[in-house]
């Protein structure tokens, strides 16, 4: 087993004497391992990485949350680091070349946090606009997210660290996220919810992730059928399979069905019982643990952590979050801000634009007047897993004031709120500081006992009012597993006199003290809420008179106890520590609103930005309404009465109800874009950017209409969710439904025109389904500015379906392509249809010997589009 000398990714990145991945060396290794060690392997070490083992040079690997950005070690308030655009804005720019770009930067984000794996792509299906983890996917159809998650797994792994494909398979809800039974039949789960994962196989992800509920009976962990079966045996995947956190459900099942690795750790069911199991005989070294560390020691090997025996490598058991914070780097790139700046503006949809409302001419205005909760405060991404600490964001407000005012500096710019919609109210933010350090936020001062008394035994400061401690593993190594208290203090100074409403949140027993009076005891809590991953207490209230620049000590004492009643089946979560301060100046609303009209009023133009927010679109929970929060309706509809000239600005990542949507002169959908989202927002509105994003979701009329409605999020009391809409997922349901959408998949306007012309096909599919045909045509911008435009193909079902009395979805996003042309330009473009766009999955074989993958024989119709409901043309081919 001779280690290599150092040696150089083809990223560039070193890896100094790792020894090589090739067989026998880990077959060496593997011999070499006890079984102890083994089953240490097979379980995380702590909450990001896994064991190491130094006799035989056997370095931890690390991973890093998540989709939105690369996080680090620290779960809030971590390294800074570049926030892109949420998935579903990426799942918008229909453009895989963008999306490979933004793996990239992830790629090489991963590196500068010290990680070796990056924790995405979340590749589920936004099966509901409720569903609250939507700002993670691609969107509602496979073939588009199975496309756009093989770019950005691409973009990671060509910077020499792996990526992981998640969560496989069906992770569609957050209600009863941990317990929930999914039922769903096997052809949809095929033919919709696996094959994005299939598809990304193409680009040999390094890892994947199990989901956390049960599929049809089972959680995915412990899946022969979805694991062994699929996974592995059927499509050939040996990279390592990882559970997700808290959500390895049973150590002989999941190891039975090739879940590699138990995240995160300390374990609870592989490590010791794992090897229990073993010697009970209810799982082989064999056959089940060795093809496990197989697995997981061929990607050490990829990710440069076999050392050999001999080397320096010495086991770490203090805490990871201050340990792998110390090596983490910050470098914010002015390239990469360029590139993320282009991801966003490119993933941006122009819903609506009456007589070329947009783009925005500061030029011949006056008065511009910016409006909306959204316009200073915009929702940047997804919470949970995707929040990420990034280095700067750009509101919409400033972004547009300065790009207005550098074309016209006399411009006038007004702005108001007009409303507020968050559930809780705001963190304190730069109002409070630490006493020590005097920087932003809280110091937090660890007790070993049950009281806040004796030697502090660590500090640790956070930078809001907003305490976090995600796994055991991040409080000092001294006080696990024991009784402990921390308190934390910072001294708040308000800069307006006025009655404020402090909230508080908590987990474990914990008091707040406003300038040592107690405003909030918080200790016999007994209801549980949304905060701190559905752990934390329901949020209580008090409220107090402050002078502004007046100094106020605020603080917390937390005794630190396990919630009171188990919340779900996740383990991990019950041992998430935190308190979560709110407050609130108390506005006068009404006056807020009518400011916001007035504004409007006397203003040429009005851009009103509002949407969602991270209260009311999160992890964890689901929503219940296609609405907008708050008054947000009601605010659109009294400003587009007084003001003719209106540009709605929506932000969310799922469909929402728009029933003001005849009245405003122009609508742009946003989702959540990272850093540069003011930026991105801006280059739109002005026109720096042509927009070119297409809606990767349905948005329906009412949620009546949706194929998920009926269904969705299933029964909480009975714990199952019947996914009894099949295949008709979005935009399929409306169009077998024959149902009007608000706006359909696909969907989106340009500041140009196209033209599509001559449309010719070539090529053929046998009767097995081999074969791809091009579909030519000529693509002119007949238009006055350059511009870029989403061509898309959906094809036909089999016609045996319906022979059949299956349900078939009128059409299926089968291929597309981005192109970009200048004015007056034209270009013939070739787009490929595969064979297997025309398969279906027959689940059964019927007495007909077919079960599986098919393509019958027959005429099969390509519709050819610019939206799945802007076809331009049909053609016809004949299969087999
Ligand atoms: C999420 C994963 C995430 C993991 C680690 C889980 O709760 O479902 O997506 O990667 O936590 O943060």
């Amino acid at each position: 087993m001779a280690p290599h000398a150092t040696e150089e990714t083809s990223s560039g990145h070193l890896i100094e004497n790792s020894i090589s991945p090739n067989q026998s060396t880990i077959a060496q290794l593997i011999d070499a391992l006890s079984l102890d060690e083994k089953c240490n392997l097979l379980s995380g070490a702590n909450m990001w990485e896994t064991h190491t083992i130094p006799r035989l040079g056997i370095q931890s690997l690390k991973t890093t949350d998540g989709p939105a950005g690369v996080r680090g070690s620290r779960w809030t308030d971590g390294t800074h680091t570049t926030q892109i655009p949420c998935g579903i804005s990426l799942g918008a720019t229909f453009n895989p070349e963008v999306v490979r770009r933004v793996g990239k930067i992830l790629g090489s984000e991963t590196k500068r946090k010290r990680a070796h794996v990056l924790l995405a792509p979340t590749m589920n299906i936004s099966r509901s606009p409720f569903g609250g983890r939507n700002f993670e996917n691609f969107g509602e159809d496979p073939f588009l997210t199975g496309t756009l998650a093989s770019a950005y797994i691409d973009g990671v792994q060509s910077e020499g660290v792996g990526a992981c494909m998640k969560h496989y398979v069906a992770n569609d809800q957050e209600t009863r996220r941990f317990n929930m039974d999914e039922k769903i039949d096997e052809r949809t789960l095929r033919e919709i919810y696996l094959k994005p994962f299939h598809m990304a196989l193409s680009v040999n992800p390094w890892t994947a992730m199990t989901a956390y509920p049960k599929v049809n009976g089972e959680h995915v962990d412990m899946s022969q059928h979805l694991v062994k079966n699929i996974l592995r045996e059927e499509w050939g995947y040996n990279n390592l399979a990882m559970s997700d956190w808290g959500g390895l459900n049973d150590t002989v099942k999941s190891i039975l069905a090739t879940t590699d690795l138990e995240m995160p750790g300390p374990p609870l069911r592989y490590g010791r019982a794992l090897k229990d199991a073993v010697i009970n005989g209810d799982v082989s070294e064999k056959c089940h643990i060795n093809p496990s560390v197989e697995r997981l020691l061929k990607l050490l090997a990829k990710a440069g952590r076999l050392q050999g025996p001999g080397a320096a490598v010495t086991e770490d058991h203090s805490s990871e979050a201050t340990r792998c914070e110390e090596d983490e780097e910050e470098f914010d790139d002015p390239k990469t801000r360029q590139t993320v700046r282009e991801a966003a503006g490119e993933g941006i949809v122009l819903l609506k634009n009456d007589s070329g409302a947009l783009p925005l001419a500061p030029a011949s205005l006056k008065k511009l007047a910016i409006i909306g909760p959204n316009a200073k405060y915009p929702t940047t991404g997804g919470t949970g897993s995707a929040i990420v600490n990034p280095y700067y964001v750009t509101n919409p407000y400033q972004s547009i004031k300065d790009a207005s005012k550098s074309i016209n500096p006399d411009l006038e710019v007004l702005y108001e709120r007009g409303i507020l919609t968050h559930l809780q109210p705001p963190l304190l933010g730069d109002c409070l500081v630490a006493p020590d350090t005097k920087q932003p936020g809280m110091q937090v001062d660890f007790f070993d006992s049950d009281r806040f008394e004796g030697p502090v035994v660590a500090t640790t400061n956070w930078h809001d009012s907003l305490v976090y401690f995600m796994s055991d593993g991040d409080v000092p190594l001294s006080l696990r597993g024991t009784r402990y208290t921390y308190r934390a203090t910072g001294i708040l100074r308000p800069s307006v006199t006025g009655t404020y409403d402090f909230s508080f949140s908590s987990t474990g027993k914990a008091k707040l003290f406003i300038d040592g009076d107690l405003a909030i005891d918080n200790t016999e809590w007994t209801q549980i809420s949304g905060n701190f991953m559905n752990c934390g207490s329901v949020e209580q209230f008090a409220s107090r008179e402050l002078e502004a620049g007046k100094s106020y000590v605020v603080s917390v004492d937390n005794l630190v106890v396990p919630p009171p009643t188990p919340a779900h089946d996740n383990t991990l979560f019950h041992k998430i520590s935190g308190v979560r301060i709110g407050m609130l100046y108390r506005h006068d609303t009404d006056a807020m609103f009518r400011n916001a009209v007035t504004a409007a009023s006397v203003a040429d133009a009005a851009i009103v930005v509002v949407g969602h927010n991270n209260d009311t679109e999160r992890e964890g929970s689901d929503r219940t309404s296609l609405a907008l929060p708050g008054r947000t309706d009601e605010l659109i509809r009294a400003v587009c009465a007084v003001n003719k000239y209106v540009v709605v600005v929506t932000q969310s990542a799922c469909a929402i109800s728009m029933p003001w949507a005849a009245e405003p002169a122009a609508i742009v959908h946003a989702w959540y874009q990272g850093q540069e989202c003011g930026n991105a927002i801006a280059d739109v509105i002005l026109g720096a950017v042509n927009p070119s994003g297409k809606l990767p979701v349905s948005f329906p009329n009412r949620i009546e209409d949706h194929g998920s409605y009926e269904w969705f999020p299933g029964d909480a009391a009975s714990d199952q969710a019947h996914y009894a809409e099949g295949v008709l997922v979005g935009y399929r349901w409306f169009d077998a439904k024959g149902l009007e959408p608000l706006w359909p998949f696909g969907f989106g306007l340009s500041y140009t025109s196209f033209a599509i012309s001559n449309i010719s096909i070539q090529g053929c599919i046998d009767a097995s389904g081999s074969g791809t045909i091009l579909i030519t045509m000529t693509v002119m911008n007949v238009g006055r500015v350059q511009g870029s435009e989403v061509i898309q193909v959906y094809t036909s079902p089999s016609p045996v379906l319906k022979e059949l009395g299956l349900s078939a979805s009128p059409k299926s996003l089968a291929s597309f392509i981005k192109i970009g042309l200048d004015a007056g330009e034209s270009r013939q473009v070739q787009i490929p249809v595969q064979g297997d766009s025309f398969a279906w999955y027959a689940a059964e074989d019927g007495g007909t010997g077919r079960r599986g993958w098919r393509v019958d024989p027959g005429v099969y119709s390509c519709f050819i589009g610019t939206s799945s409901r802007h076809i331009v043309s049909e053609v016809s081919i004949l299969i087999g």
